[in-house]
């Protein structure tokens, strides 16, 4: 019984954003009347709906008031009658950088009685966790065109990384490795066969990192596309992964596959100093929207996440353990409309059986 508050800004955000952090909110409030503490909650319209209606996509005193909270929870970025790149890049991307939430943190974790699309392969050996530098490289926008619309154009998007930031980042994946406490191997997924400036300064920061400070952690190195591959059949050689934004962004959707799909698949960006935000790494979902269809699930261990960055440890165990609950004995599938479940029944389920754990 931590009697703590918590001030949490929630941005439903897009499409089916609202309905799943409706049940995110729910079981996390649940979990708070059983372990005696409290979310001071504060709703923020920050989506597709606030721009399309006043051009608004998040303004520096938005980003200035997400400051005064103690995280963020965030339903789904992404509306179908804007056009891509705006909201990602002017809402999430945005607070992820002017947070300097410069960890993503995804864990892959195959929960019991889930379908896994790798034959063979079950709760044993999908259970890793991908740190994802999540403020540098390809994501900075550094670049730009010259002679556009010619011939000639040249379009230059530039990978930028500083020691500091692989650094921290690297420290945060090593500490990370210690804490899960497993077999204590943090793997570094990169290309230095080919990106041999940016993953040279990665893979020496991480070695001198290693060597100096984590001598008691086992390092391994992965090219990205064989990190692909072996994510796909032997899942169980991952503890700890750590690696640059854009192969974060794309080896973690793999990732989610093999652990069920964007169902139940979340992620925290983290500023380990500062205000962190905690999401269903999918999308919006919009084809879904309203009709109480759509998994909460990711949304839910989003929210659990959230309670184990707060210190909430107990607390959030207890939910993941409900989920885990419900996916091995209650659900049919993770799919949204397939699931045996409305929306509403899932968010449901898992505090019934939170409330029946002892
Ligand atoms: C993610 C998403 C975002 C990213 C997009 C929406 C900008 O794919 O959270 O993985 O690329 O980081
Ligand atoms: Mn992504």
């Amino acid at each position: 019984m931590s009697g703590k508050t918590y001030k949490i800004a929630v941005i439903p955000g897009d499409g089916t954003g609202p309905e799943v952090v409706d049940e995110g909110l729910k079981v996390l409030n649940a979990a708070a009347q059983k372990y005696g503490f409290t979310l001071d909650t504060a709703s923020f319209d920050f989506g597709g709906d606030r721009y399309l209606k006043t051009g608004v996509i998040l303004t520096d005193d938005d980003v200035n008031e997400m400051k005064k909270f103690d995280s963020i929870f965030l339903g789904a970025i992404g509306h179908p009658e804007v056009k891509p790149g705006i909201l990602e890049k002017g809402i999430l991307l945005k607070l992820r950088f002017e947070l300097d939430q410069y960890i993503n943190l995804r864990p892959v974790k195959l929960f019991p009685g889930v379908e896994t699309p790798l034959k063979n392969k079950g709760p044993k050996e999908i259970d890793y966790v991908v740190v994802r530098e999540n403020t540098g490289g390809l994501y900075t926008g550094t670049g730009g065109f010259s002679m556009k619309g010619t011939q000639n154009e040249v379009a230059v998007q530039s990978m930028v990384y500083s020691r500091y930031q692989v650094e921290r980042c690297l420290r945060y994946a090593f500490e990370t490795t210690k804490k899960i406490n497993k077999t204590n191997t943090l793997a570094l997924c990169g290309k230095t066969n080919v990106l041999t400036y940016a993953f040279d300064l990665w893979e020496r920061a991480f070695h001198e990192i290693g060597e100096a400070d984590y001598p008691e952690i086992k390092r391994e190195y992965y090219h990205v596309d064989a990190t692909c591959m072996w994510m796909v059949k032997n899942p169980e050689w991952f503890d700890v992964l750590v690696t640059s934004n854009m192969f974060g962004d794309i080896i973690t959707d793999l990732g989610a596959m093999t652990q069920g799909g964007m169902g139940i698949a979340a992620g925290g960006n983290i500023n380990p100093e500062g205000v962190s935000m905690f999401e269903p790494i999918g999308g919006s979902a919009p084809k879904y929207t309203g009709q109480n269809v759509i998994n909460p699930l990711a949304a839910i261990c989003a929210g659990y996440m959230m309670l184990d960055h707060l210190g909430e440890v107990e607390a959030a165990k207890d939910i993941e353990k409900a989920v885990m609950d419900i996916t091995e004995n209650k659900l049919k599938s993770l799919a949204a409309g397939k699931m045996g479940y409305s929306t509403k029944e899932v968010g449901d389920l898992v505090i019934q059986s939170l409330n029946e754990n002892s």
